[in-house]
């Protein structure tokens, strides 16, 4: 394992990107989302868009997963500008952590305040079916609790304090301003709140796991997201997260079913669009 020291990248390192894109577009959004493995169609909505594939940025790491187009697209989502990774970094593709993370700070210095994030998830909630949208409430953060935290290592206070507070990192405002908005949209049948909980991957979880993870909390289970949430907030970023529940976890030893990422595409794009139409109203309404 490598010392913090050697993962951390520097602040002239997330400088020298976000200089850079600030020279490439005059566009100066204050929201940044992140779109999870198949829900990159998102950022096609977006009007007078301006594309950054990720190779051309300076200081990017690219991203190597199917269904993940690997760019930054600039641009309007219901009259509101954003700017959409479409395609994200996960841990499990080899990065150290805080390469994971690298695009947060960089938007931080772009000047964008709030960060949406989505993700394709694995639903442990009984009571969750397959295709429900869950608002993410909390998390649990499975590599932090392995000394896999972004914000491990030398802190630097251009960024943000040395002990953060994660007991609100997502908010409530913001979170309640969604359920109203699915509400408003006849989602009332799929939509969820609860519990993100992340694993590095990239096997998905055994049965045993499944079964620890529902017992210590966790609604959804997925492979990413956390990182990118702790290093916002670090930032003071403000954070609104949901999770696609693309299957359920296998949490009975009788069962034939198994967890694969076909089906995880699948539900992202029979649901897509309905989630597509949550954030983008969810947008408009964002100060
Ligand atoms: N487990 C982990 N990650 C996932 C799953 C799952 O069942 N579904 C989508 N991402």
């Amino acid at each position: 394992m490598t010392s913090g020291s050697e993962r951390s990248c520097s602040f002239e390192e997330y400088k020298e990107t976000a200089d850079w894109l600030l020279a490439y577009t005059n566009q100066r959004p204050k929201v940044a989302i992140i779109c999870g493995s198949g829900l990159g169609g998102l950022a096609d909505l977006l009007e007078n868009k301006t594309v950054v594939p990720y190779q051309d940025i300076p200081g990017f790491p690219q991203s190597t997963v199917h269904g993940h187009a690997g760019q930054l697209v600039y641009g309007e989502l219901n009259g509101k500008q954003c700017v959409c990774m479409q395609g994200r970094f996960h841990f499990y593709e080899g990065y150290p952590i805080t390469k994971v993370t690298f695009p947060v700070r960089v938007f931080h210095l772009l000047g964008v305040e709030t960060l949406i994030v989505t993700n394709a998830a694995g639903g442990l909630n009984p009571d969750f079916k397959v295709g429900d949208i869950m608002l993410i409430k909390d998390h649990l953060n499975i590599p932090g609790f392995a000394g896999q935290n972004p914000l491990c290592g030398p802190n630097d206070e251009r960024f943000g304090k040395r002990f953060p507070c994660m007991s609100d990192a997502y908010d409530k405002d913001l979170c309640q301003m969604a359920m109203e908005t699915a509400q408003d949209l006849g989602y009332s049948d799929f939509i969820q709140q609860g519990v993100y909980c992340m694993l590095g991957g990239p096997s998905f979880e055994t049965i045993a796991e499944c079964l620890m993870l529902s017992r210590l909390g966790a609604d959804a289970v997925g492979m990413s997201t956390v990182p990118e949430v702790v290093m916002a907030r670090h930032c003071g970023m403000r954070v609104f997260g949901l999770s696609l529940i693309t299957n359920k976890a296998v949490m009975d030893y009788n069962s034939k079913q198994k967890a694969n990422h076909e089906e995880v595409l699948q539900t992202a794009k029979m649901r897509a669009k309905d989630l597509q139409k949550l954030v983008s109203c969810l947008l408009a309404k964002i100060e």
